[in-house]
C-alpha cells in the first residue's frame, strides 16, 4: 500500500501513521520528523529549514522533495509507505506525481483526518507544555492552522477529484480513529488487488 495522510496540525497524522504503517507492514515517512532530525543534527537541510519551521511556514518545496526522494523510493521497493505531512500543497502533489509515476511509486489513496480547530489548538498547546516542541506555542499553532487552511486544504479536492480520498472523523479516541481508517483502507486494498 502507498498512502498519505492529510490533516491540520494536531489532527493526529503522526499518531495514526505509525499505527497504519504497522498494520500494513510498510514504512512511515514523516516530512516533519525528518526535518526536525536535520535541524537537530545541524545539517545543511536543517539549517535552511529551521526558520521556516519555527515560524510555522512551509519549508521550500525543493528542500522537502530532495529530502524525501530516496526514502520514498526505498519504501516503495520494500512494499509501500505511509506519508505523513507530504504533500502539503497541490504544487508538491503534482511535482511528486511527475517524479513517482515512472517509478511505480505514486500514491494510491489519501486519508483525510477531520478535526475542528478548537480541538487542534487544545491538543497542540497541551503537547507544547509537555514535550516543548518549538512550534507548539499559541501564536505559531494558529499560524500553522492558517497555513493549512490556505495552502493544504486545496489538496482535499485534488485527491477527491482523482477518487482517491478516504475521510475519517479524527475527533475521537485514538483507537477508534485507527480502527475506522484501517477498515476503510482494507476496502481500498481489496479494490486495488481485484
Ligand atoms: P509536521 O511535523 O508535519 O507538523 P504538523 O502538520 O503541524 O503536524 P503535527 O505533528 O503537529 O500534528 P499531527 O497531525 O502529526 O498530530 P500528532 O499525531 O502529532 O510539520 C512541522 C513543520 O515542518 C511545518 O510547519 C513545516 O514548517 C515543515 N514541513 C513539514 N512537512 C512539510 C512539507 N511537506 N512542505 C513544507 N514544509 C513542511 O498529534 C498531535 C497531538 O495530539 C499529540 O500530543 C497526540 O498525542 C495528540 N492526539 C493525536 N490524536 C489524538 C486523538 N485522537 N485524541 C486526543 N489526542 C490526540
Amino acid at each position: 500500500m502507498r498512502l498519505l495522510l492529510i490533516g491540520a496540525p494536531g489532527a493526529g497524522k503522526g499518531t495514526q501513521a505509525t499505527r497504519i504503517a504497522e498494520h500494513f507492514g510498510v514504512a512511515h515517512i514523516s516530512s516533519g520528523d525528518l526535518l526536525r532530525h536535520h535541524v537537530a543534527r545541524g545539517t545543511s537541510i536543517g539549517r535552511r529549514a529551521k526558520d521556516y519551521m519555527d515560524r510555522g511556514d512551509l519549508v521550500p518545496d525543493a528542500l522537502v522533495m530532495d529530502m524525501l526522494r530516496k526514502p520514498v523510493i526505498k519504501a516503495t521497493k520494500a512494499g509501500g509507505y505511509v506519508l505523513d505531512g507530504f504533500p502539503r500543497t497541490v504544487e508538491q502533489a503534482q511535482a511528486a506525481y511527475r517524479v513517482a509515476k515512472g517509478l511505480g511509486a505514486s500514491v494510491q489513496v489519501a486519508v483525510l483526518l477531520e478535526v475542528d480547530s478548537a480541538t487542534l489548538v487544545a491538543r497542540l498547546v497541551a503537547r507544547g507544555e509537555e514535550a516543548g516542541r518549538s512550534d507548539d506555542t499559541q501564536e505559531v499553532i494558529e499560524h500553522r492552522i492558517a497555513v493549512y487552511e490556505e495552502r493544504t486544504q486545496p489538496l482535499i479536492d485534488y485527491y477527491r477529484q482523482r477518487e482517491r480520498l478516504v475521510t475519517v472523523n479524527g475527533d475521537r479516541p485514538v483507537d477508534e480513529v485507527t480502527w475506522s481508517v484501517i477498515v476503510q483502507l482494507e476496502r481500498v486494498r481489496r479494490l486495488l488487488t481485484d
